[in-house]
C-alpha cells in the first residue's frame, strides 16, 4: 500500500500505491502512512524524504468517500482526529518531507501536501478543497495550514468554492514551490531533498523546529476543526452528498 525505497543518497520515495482508487486515503492507507514515517523518522539510512502517489493521474484524491457515510458527529471527530495525528507526525519529522504531486491533490490529498514541508508539482497537478461538495470541511488540517501558507483570502476562496487549482495558479499562491514536467517529477523532488540532505542535519532539524514553533495556535485550531469536521458528519447533507458520489450523480442538499 505505501512502497518504501531508499537511494544511495539517503532520499526515501514513499509511494502511495492505491492508484484503482486514485490513491484515496481508505484507513489502511493512513495506517499503512503513519508507520511509514515512524519507520522513515527511526531509519538513519534515510536523510529526507519524498512523498509521491502511484500513477500518473493522482497524487492522492482524497480521504475514502465511501468511509464517510458510516461516520456521525461524534465518530466524524475521532475520525478527524485519527487522520490530524499522522499529518502531524508529518509535519514534526526532524527530516525534510517533501510531496512530489503528479495529479489531483483533493481534499485528503491537499491536506497531504500541506503538511509536507515542501511541495514540488507536476504541471497536471491540481489542487483543491471540495469537501463542501460533499456537505462537509476539511478535517485533516487544511483549514488550518492552508491559510497560513497561501493567506487567508486565498484559503477561504478554495474550501468555500472547492474550485481547483490549477499547478501554475499553485505556484503563483506559495501553494507549490516548483513546478516541473511530470516525467521530471521525482527527479526534482529527489534533487531538492538531496540538496536539503547536503545541510547540517541538525541544522535542519532545529530549522524546521523552529518554524513550526511559529504556529502557537495549531494546536487550539486542529481540535476546533476536529470538533466541526464531526458536526459536518452528523448531517443528513454528507449522507446525501457521499452517496451521490458515490452514485455518480448531482447532490441534492436539503441544509439539514
Ligand atoms: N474516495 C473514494 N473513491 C474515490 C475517491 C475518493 N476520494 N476519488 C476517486 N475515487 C474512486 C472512484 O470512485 C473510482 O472508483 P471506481 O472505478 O470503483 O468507480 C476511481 O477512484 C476512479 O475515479 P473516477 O471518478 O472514475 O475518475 P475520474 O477521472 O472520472 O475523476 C476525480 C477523477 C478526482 C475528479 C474524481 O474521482 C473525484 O471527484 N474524486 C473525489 C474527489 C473529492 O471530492 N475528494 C475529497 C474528498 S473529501
Amino acid at each position: 500500500m505505501i512502497r518504501y525505497e531508499t537511494d544511495a543518497d539517503g532520499i526515501l520515495l514513499l509511494t502511495i500505491d492505491r492508484a484503482s482508487k486514485l490513491n484515496a486515503l481508505s484507513v489502511e492507507v493512513m495506517d499503512a502512512l503513519g508507520e511509514a514515517f515512524v519507520r522513515a523518522e527511526a531509519d538513519e539510512a534515510v536523510r529526507a524524504v519524498v512523498l509521491t502517489g502511484a500513477g500518473e493521474k493522482a497524487f492522492v484524491a482524497g480521504a475514502d468517500i465511501g468511509q464517510f457515510t458510516r461516520l456521525d458527529g461524534l465518530t466524524g471527530e475521532a475520525f478527524a482526529r485519527r487522520g490530524q495525528a499522522v499529518f502531524a507526525r508529518i509535519e514534526r519529522m526532524p527530516k525534510v518531507v517533501i510531496a512530489a504531486v503528479n495529479g489531483f491533490a483533493l481534499g485528503g490529498g491537499c491536506e497531504l501536501a500541506l503538511a509536507c514541508h515542501l511541495r514540488v508539482a507536476a504541471e497536471n497537478a491540481v489542487f483543491a478543497q471540495p469537501e463542501v461538495n460533499l456537505g462537509l470541511i476539511p478535517g485533516y488540517g487544511g483549514t488550518q495550514r492552508l491559510p497560513r501558507l497561501v493567506g487567508r483570502g486565498i484559503a477561504l476562496e478554495m474550501i468555500l468554492t472547492g474550485d481547483r487549482v490549477a499547478a501554475q495558479r499553485a505556484y503563483e499562491i506559495g501553494l507549490v514551490n516548483l513546478v516541473v514536467p511530470q516525467a521530471q517529477l521525482v527527479d526534482a523532488a529527489k534533487g531538492l531533498a538531496k540538496k536539503i540532505a547536503t545541510k547540517a542535519p541538525r541544522a535542519v532539524e532545529l530549522a524546521l523546529r523552529a518554524v513550526l514553533a511559529s504556529d502557537g495556535t495549531m494546536a487550539d485550531g486542529l481540535a476546533h476543526e476536529a470538533a466541526l469536521f464531526g458536526l459536518s458528519t452528523g448531517t443528513e447533507d454528507l449522507q446525501e452528498g457521499a452517496k451521490a458520489f458515490l452514485e455518480k450523480r448531482p447532490a441534492a442538499f436539503t441544509g439539514r
